[in-house]
C-alpha cells in the first residue's frame, strides 16, 4: 500500500482525513483536455505537462473522468479493463507519473469508477457470449430469456436512459440488459465474483495513489428483476422513495458501499467516494454517509433557475442534509453530462424538466430562441462566486473558468455520443460540453495538439483560450483564480447565516465577517457595507449592479 508521506514530493499533502471537506475539485474529461501524442485525443502526459495550469487556478484536486480502454461507444464510461489504461491515453507508467505531479503540487486525485455496467468488450463480457444459457459467466451480467416462441422478443419493454430499447439479444434466444449504451452490458451486483473483483480495483488505484472515487450511476447497481418483468409503464408508475423501486435506488446498494468503505479505511488518510446518484434529495445522504461513500453529488442548484428564492431552499436544504449524514456536501454547476452553465443561463428558464430541456433548445444551435451569450455568462459568474462561497465542496468542469459556452452547432456527422444516435437525433447530446479546451489562442486546435481537435471548435475558442485571458484583468479565467485562493484564505467552519435582504437579492454571512451577496435582479441594489474582496463583474459609487455578486469582508 502507498503511503503518499513516505514520499517527499508528497510533503504538500498532509494525511488529512478530511481533506474532501471542503475541497475545490477541477473535473478533467481526459480526451477533451490535453493532447500530447498528437492523435487528436486528449491524454494523461496532456494532463501531467498542464499540472502548472491546475497548480495556478488554486483547485485542491482533479477528478479525472474514465481513463480505462474503451471503445469509447460512451465516452469512456464504456469500460474493457478497470485496471489498465486505455493506450490512447497513455500507460500506467503515465498514470504514475501524472500522480507524482499531481501530488507534487498539492492536488489530490478522484478517479471515475464505473460500476454498474461494463463494456461490451470486457473480458467478462466476452466470455459470457461465448459461454451457454445459465453458465457462470452469464451470471455476472442480466441476461434474461427473451418472449416469443424462440426468445426473438425482448424480455420486457424496457427502454434504455440513452433511447431505444434496455435488452439486445445475443443470437440464442437470450437477451442482456443494458441502462445505457448496448455497449454497456449492466452487471448483475448479487454476484460475489463482481463484488470482490470492484474491491479489487478500488485497491488497485489506492495503492496507486488515487485518494477517491467518484462512482458512476451509483443508484443503480442493485436491481431486483422479478421472474415476470413489469412493462415500462407499470416502472414508471412506481416510486422511487421507498428503496424498493426493482432498478433504481434500493436499500440493499447500501451493502455494496458499506464494503467499498471497509477498503477505503484501509488507507491513510482514508479513500474518500462521491456517489453520483440522481435519487430523491431526502435519500441522497444513505450514499454520502460515513459508513457509505462518504460524499454524494447534489445536482439541485445545477438545476436550479437563476432566481434567489430556489437559491436559498437548495442551500438550506442541502448543508442540513448534509450535516445530517456527518458529510459536506458537494455543488456543481457544469460537468460533461450537461449543457454548460455560461449557456443554460443564456437562455430563458427552463421550468421542470432541466436538463432535457436544455438540450432541446441547442436543437435551434442557440438561435431560437437567440442565447444571450454576454448575460449567461454574467449570470454564470454570478452563480458561481455563490457556490464557491458555500461550505462543501465545489466542483469545476474544464472550460468553466475559461466561461466556455456549450458548442450548439455541431455537424451530425462529427457528433459521438450515443444519446445522439439512440434517440435517435432528437436529443442532440452532450458532445457540445465535451469539446477540446483552446489554449492558444490560435493555431488548429487553439493548443489542444497537434493532430487537430476530435470535436470541431468554434471560432470564439481563440479568444475565450487560457492565452487570451491569461492575466487579463477582469477575465473569467483571472476572476476564477482569484475565488479560488481566496475560498482557500476564507473558507473555515462549515457554518453559513442568512441575513435578510431585498427580495431580489440572497446574502448570507461565513464566518470571519465574509459576506457573500448577489443580487439577482436587474436592477441595481444598495452595496453593503465592507471591504470589496471580489466580485463577479465590474462594481462602482456603492451600488450592487443587477446579476452579479460581491464578496465583502465586514466586522459585522
Ligand atoms: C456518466 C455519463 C455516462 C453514464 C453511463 C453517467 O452518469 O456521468 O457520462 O454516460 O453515467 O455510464
Amino acid at each position: 500500500m502507498t503511503d503518499l508521506l513516505e514520499s517527499p514530493t508528497h510533503a504538500l499533502l498532509a494525511a488529512d482525513p478530511d481533506w474532501w471537506r471542503q475541497a475545490a475539485v477541477y473535473q478533467i474529461y481526459p480526451r477533451s483536455f490535453a493532447d500530447s501524442d498528437g492523435d487528436g485525443i486528449g491524454d494523461l502526459r496532456g494532463i501531467t505537462e498542464k499540472v502548472p495550469y491546475l497548480s495556478s487556478l488554486g483547485i485542491d484536486a482533479v477528478w479525472l473522468s474514465p481513463f480505462y480502454p474503451s471503445a469509447l461507444a460512451d465516452g469512456g464510461y464504456d469500460v474493457d479493463d478497470y485496471r489498465d489504461v486505455d493506450p490512447k491515453l497513455g500507460t500506467l507508467a503515465d498514470f504514475d507519473e501524472m500522480v507524482e505531479a499531481l501530488h507534487g503540487a498539492g492536488i489530490r486525485l478522484i478517479v471515475d469508477i464505473v460500476p454498474n455496467h461494463t463494456s461490451d468488450r470486457h473480458e467478462w463480457f466476452r466470455e459470457a457470449l461465448a459461454s451457454p444459457k445459465g453458465s457462470p459467466a452469464r451470471a455476472r451480467y442480466i441476461f434474461r430469456d427473451g418472449k416469443g416462441e424462440n426468445g426473438e422478443l425482448p424480455p420486457s419493454d424496457w427502454v434504455s436512459t440513452f433511447g431505444g430499447p434496455a435488452w439486445e439479444p445475443v443470437g440464442d434466444g437470450q437477451w442482456y440488459m443494458h441502462y445505457f449504451a448496448k455497449e454497456q452490458p449492466d452487471l448483475d451486483w448479487t454476484n460475489q465474483e463482481v463484488r470482490d473483483d470492484f474491491l479489487k480495483t478500488l485497491r488497485f488505484w489506492s495503492d496507486r495513489g488515487a485518494d477517491g472515487f467518484r462512482v458512476d450511476v451509483a443508484h443503480g447497481c442493485a436491481k431486483d428483476l422479478p421472474e415476470e418483468l413489469p412493462s415500462q409503464a407499470e416502472l414508471d408508475a412506481l416510486e422511487r422513495t421507498s428503496g424498493t423501486h426493482p432498478l433504481w435506488d434500493r436499500d440493499e446498494v447500501h451493502e455494496i458501499y458499506a464494503e467499498w468503505r471497509n477498503v477505503f479505511n484501509e488507507y491513510d488518510p482514508p479513500r474518500v467516494g462521491v456517489a453520483e446518484a440522481w435519487v430523491d434529495p431526502e435519500r441522497r445522504s444513505r450514499y454520502a454517509s460515513a459508513e457509505g461513500l462518504g460524499q454524494a453529488f447534489n445536482f439541485d442548484l445545477l438545476e436550479a433557475d437563476f432566481e434567489p428564492q430556489q437559491f436559498r431552499e437548495i442551500i438550506a436544504f442541502n448543508l442540513a442534509e448534509a450535516a445530517g449524514a456527518g458529510s459536506s456536501t458537494t455543488w456543481v454547476f457544469s460537468n460533461h453530462d450537461v449543457v454548460r452553465h455560461a449557456t443554460r443561463y443564456a437562455l430563458p428558464p427552463r421550468g421542470e424538466d432541466t436538463k432535457k430541456a436544455g438540450n432541446a433548445w441547442l436543437l435551434s444551435g442557440g438561435t431560437d430562441p437567440v442565447a444571450d451569450v454576454e448575460g449567461g455568462l454574467r449570470r454564470a459568474r454570478a452563480a458561481t462566486l455563490v457556490m464557491l462561497a458555500l461550505p462543501g465542496s465545489a466542483y469545476v468542469y474544464q472550460g468553466e473558468e475559461l466561461g466556455l459556452p456549450e458548442v450548439a452547432d455541431i455537424p451530425d456527422e462529427a457528433r459521438q455520443d450515443p444519446t445522439f444516435f439512440r434517440s435517435p437525433g432528437v436529443d442532440k447530446g452532450r458532445d457540445g460540453c465535451r469539446v477540446p479546451m483552446p489554449w492558444t489562442t490560435s493555431g488548429d486546435s487553439y493548443g489542444f495538439g497537434p493532430a487537430g481537435a476530435h470535436l470541431p471548435q468554434p471560432a470564439v475558442y481563440g479568444e475565450l483560450s487560457v492565452e487570451a485571458q491569461e492575466g487579463v484583468a477582469g477575465s473569467t479565467l483571472e476572476f476564477y483564480r482569484t475565488a479560488l485562493r481566496l475560498r482557500h484564505e476564507l473558507q473555515t467552519d462549515e457554518t453559513l447565516d442568512w441575513i435578510e435582504s431585498d427580495p431580489h437579492v440572497l446574502h448570507f454571512r461565513r464566518p470571519g465577517g465574509w459576506h457573500v451577496v448577489t443580487n439577482f435582479g436587474t436592477e441595481p441594489v444598495a452595496l453593503p457595507a465592507g471591504e470589496l474582496l471580489h466580485s463577479s463583474g465590474p462594481v462602482e459609487g456603492g451600488a450592487l449592479p443587477g446579476e452579479t455578486t460581491v464578496w465583502l469582508r465586514s466586522a459585522e
